[in-house]
């Protein structure tokens, strides 16, 4: 008797479907979960359409039973925020956090087949969810082989995605496509479409912690499932105990700039972790870096060794005389010569090579008010870097060094860890292997106040927000590609980024070649394919909180009237609105300026670029502040530029504006205009 009652509670809870549903405090967005279907699933609306169809949600295990089939809703519970926080650096000072939520439990009716929840977040432009898998008998270790989460895009039929491949050897480093949106077979995220109706979306994720990074694989036309990057033992992801996994998220806009104009992924990061960060400092930087990309100089040894301690000084005293705070060497330290893409584990962290004396630099940067920022390159070899790492920062700290580049220059699947064992393994830059190595770097180098700018790192999910000192990284085609890549980044790349790799956050993409034509070949050859302008206009389009000025320090003086923007333009802004783009055209952003360790700053600046095709663009300038006058300094390509025989042609000029006024920008086939508005 007592046991067929409680069949029965059993089964009434296991029979009765239930679908949750939250939605987005202005109304226009709703998800619903839901267990009607053999799976728990959700799909979302967008202005009473659905943009996302009914979608798997779950995981397979090694070991255990999948949290898929025979899971039914049994707790809900929602809650909604509308706060603010204070960034410490980067787009804006102010964020606004205004969601609704609902955490949706998911159980079987058998109390071993274990429980879950789903914590979904819906903003005003795009929803984030995540799994929060408790505690629990039977599941203490787990080894997950696959995340069922799916993406099923409603209206794919005439869908326009851009995306660069997942798995590649080239790790984040591609030419983005254009394609319908069933071409794209696997691929990495931020993945940015638009469907049938013009809406504008884009898949990511936030807080990548202690997890497998997710790339994004079309398995049916339309039906995008998340693929985690598995360590190399197959398994994609090793947990003890209760876990959350990252967030998924999706945003969504009508028009194509309000992707960007959106602090979802920093929302659903957690608060800085690091305490007082004020020893981390926006700023701008040179360094011996170009030289070895353009062969005037090497990484290695011997003649044309550029980390010399005499053309470092060259570079302090540029640095003081032009107002950038910082030199990056490259090829300081032993190890660089002979193959060392492949030869990385000879490499050391703290032996400099005879011709280079960091001491004295350091002494010398002090006197000059200008830092040595340090350089890390490990050629994908982790385990000989994680040897000597503490090592490492010890001797940056004591050498005034508050920032350092790291590098893990190995092809996608080959970075080279040793186990405990003492076998060599390979993974990828996005494993769950490796997302806990980047973040170990980052912690401790937080110890010694140093930050971090990361090159060939896991994407960015948002984590600046918890560890401040993560300040930029690569993790795209960046300038380097201008110099020896096939084909060197095409014209449209700068409008494609700002659309995909950058709503991730902060990239070090080392703007401002002045030089144009470096190896006095055509324009079809390896060259920036811009214009001058649109090399200073970089600047403000691409954010960094630290940008480089990347070209020779000639190169510059050669041009005093165009190097004079990137003295002026901060990397640190009060507010950043993207005002007008398309994926791949174009793009118009404005930046108010914040001044160092303050939250002031009167300067607002503008920077546009376009792809191949010339275009006139009528900016209204209604985001300066009403009844201010402000001296337009303003840059943009002349009459006869054009990217390819013209590159240099730039008119530089000056003139009182206010808010009421418009301006016609004329932008050169890839170029661009940079202004900075100086207020009187
Ligand atoms: C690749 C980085 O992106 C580049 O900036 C650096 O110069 C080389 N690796 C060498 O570390
Ligand atoms: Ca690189």
């Amino acid at each position: 008797m007592r046991i067929s009652a409680l069949l029965l509670l059993a089964f009434s809870s296991v029979s009765v479907a239930k679908t949750a549903s939250i939605a987005s405090p202005n109304g226009n967005i709703t998800i619903s979960l839901s267990d009607e279907l053999s799976t728990p699933s959700y799909s979302i609306n967008f202005k009473n359409k659905t943009v996302i169809d009914n979608s798997a949600l779950g995981f397979a295990f090694k070991q255990q039973a999948p949290f898929s089939e025979g899971f039914k809703i049994t707790n809900t519970q929602q809650q909604s925020v509308n706060s603010q926080w204070q960034q410490p650096w980067g787009e804006r000072t102010t964020v606004t956090d205004h969601h609704n939520e609902i955490a949706v439990t998911f159980s079987k009716a058998d109390p071993h087949g274990g429980t879950y929840t789903v914590r979904v977040r819906a903003f005003n432009n795009g929803v984030g969810f995540r799994y929060e898998v408790p505690a629990q008998a039977g599941f203490e270790n787990i080894a997950i082989t696959k995340e069922l989460t799916e993406f099923a895009i409603a209206g794919a039929d005439n869908a326009t995605a851009w995306w660069i491949p997942a798995r590649g050897w080239n790790r984040y480093e591609y030419v983005y496509n254009t394609t319908p949106l069933q071409d794209a077979a696997l691929v990495h995220t931020p993945f940015t479409f638009k469907n049938q109706d013009g809406v504008h979306l884009s898949i990511h994720e936030a807080a990548l912690v202690d997890y497998a990074g997710m790339v994004l694989n079309q398995r049916r036309p339309g039906v995008f499932q998340a693929d985690l990057t598995p360590w190399s033992d197959g398994i994609a992801v090793k947990k003890h105990g209760a876990f959350n996994t990252p967030w998924r998220t999706i945003q969504i806009a009508e028009k194509a700039v309000d992707l960007i104009n959106s602090d979802i992924i920093l929302n659903l990061n957690e608060p800085n972790k690091l305490g007082d960060v004020s020893w981390v400092k926006p700023g701008k930087y040179v360094g011996i870096w170009w030289g070895m990309h353009i062969n005037t100089h090497t990484w290695g040894s011997g003649e044309k060794h550029g980390a010399t301690t005499e053309h470092t000084k060259y570079y302090m005293d540029f640095a003081a005389e032009y107002g950038f705070d910082g030199v990056l060497v490259e090829g300081w330290n032993t190890g660089w010569d002979g193959d060392w893409f492949f030869n990385g584990d000879v490499f050391s962290f703290t032996q400099a090579y005879d011709d280079f004396d960091i001491d004295a630099l350091a002494k010398y940067g002090k006197q000059h008010g200008v830092q040595l920022i340090g350089h890390h390159e490990t050629s994908g070899n982790v385990t000989n870097y994680r040897n000597q790492m503490a090592d490492a920062f010890a001797l940056y700290e004591k050498s005034n060094v508050s920032q350092v580049k790291t590098g893990y220059v190995a092809d996608g699947g080959n970075i080279k860890r040793i186990d405990q064992q003492g076998i060599a393994r390979h993974e990828w830059h996005d494993s769950q292997f490796m997302v806990n190595e980047y973040l170990y770097n980052v912690t401790l180098a937080a110890k010694h106040k140093i930050s971090i700018n990361t090159h060939e790192p896991i994407k960015d999910t948002g984590l600046r927000r918890t560890y401040p000192n993560w300040i930029t990284r690569e993790g795209a085609r960046g300038q380097e590609f201008n110099a020896w890549g096939t084909p060197p980044n095409p014209p449209e790349h700068i409008a494609m980024l700002a659309f995909t790799r950058m709503l991730a956050g902060p990239m070090d993409f080392t703007p401002g070649i002045f030089d144009l034509s470096f190896n006095g070949l055509g324009a079809e050859t390896n060259r920036p394919q811009t214009t001058l302008a649109k090399q200073l206009a970089l600047y403000v389009v691409l954010y960094s909180p630290i940008q480089m000025a990347a070209d020779l320090p000639k190169n510059y003086l050669a041009k005093p009237d165009a190097f004079q923007f990137i003295q002026d333009v901060p990397t640190d802004w009060q507010q950043s609105i993207a005002l007008d783009g398309e994926v791949g055209d174009f793009i118009v952003f404005a930046r108010k300026e914040r001044k160092r360790d303050k939250y002031t700053g009167n300067d607002w600046y503008l920077g546009a670029v376009t792809d191949e095709h010339a275009r006139t663009i009528e900016v209204k300038l209604d985001f300066l502040e009403p009844g201010k006058q402000f001296e337009a300094h303003i840059y943009q390509d002349g009459k006869h530029a054009e990217w390819k025989n013209k590159p240099y042609d730039l008119n530089i000029e000056k003139r009182l504006v206010t808010a009421n006024d418009k301006l016609t920008l004329k932008l050169a086939t890839s170029g661009g205009t940079a202004i900075r508005f100086k207020a009187i």
